[in-house]
């Protein structure tokens, strides 16, 4: 269960970053995974109340993701209808469709 602490621990006062800490620790988990050997799997899909009551989070913290850990299996051990997915090449949308640049070239004209 990847979560995170809504406020400061000494001000008490509201986090207002507290969602980038749990992405910034959640991609720290990814790379040190990745470097023992391990895949991740993280998913949004899941009872976010119930997660809540089984894993005893407290009220101050904001429930993310589910994070499956563990060694990657073999393409057999996968249900029918993942086995041709998983084979399939991944693709990623381009750059120019996630980040928005702003044209700074009149900053660096001289
Ligand atoms: C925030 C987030 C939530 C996700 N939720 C789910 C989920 O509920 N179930 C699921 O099967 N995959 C979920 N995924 C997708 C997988 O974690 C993974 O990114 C995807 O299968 C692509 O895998 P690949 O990087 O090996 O191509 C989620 C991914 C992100 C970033």
């Amino acid at each position: 269960m990847c979560d995170h602490k809504k406020t400061y621990a000494d001000s008490k006062d509201p986090n207002r970053l507290y969602f980038h800490d749990l992405g910034a620790a959640n991609e720290n988990m990814f790379l040190e995974s990745f470097n023992q050997g391990l895949i991740m799997h993280e998913m949004g899909g899941f009872n976010v109340t119930l997660a809540k009551e089984v894993f005893k989070i407290p009220d101050d913290y904001e429930v993310g993701i589910m994070i499956a850990i563990g060694y990657q299996g073999t393409n057999d051990s996968l249900p029918e209808k993942f086995k041709v997915k998983n084979t399939k090449p991944r693709e990623r949308k381009p750059l120019s469709q996630i980040a928005f640049l702003e044209d700074l070239g009149h900053v660096y004209k001289k």
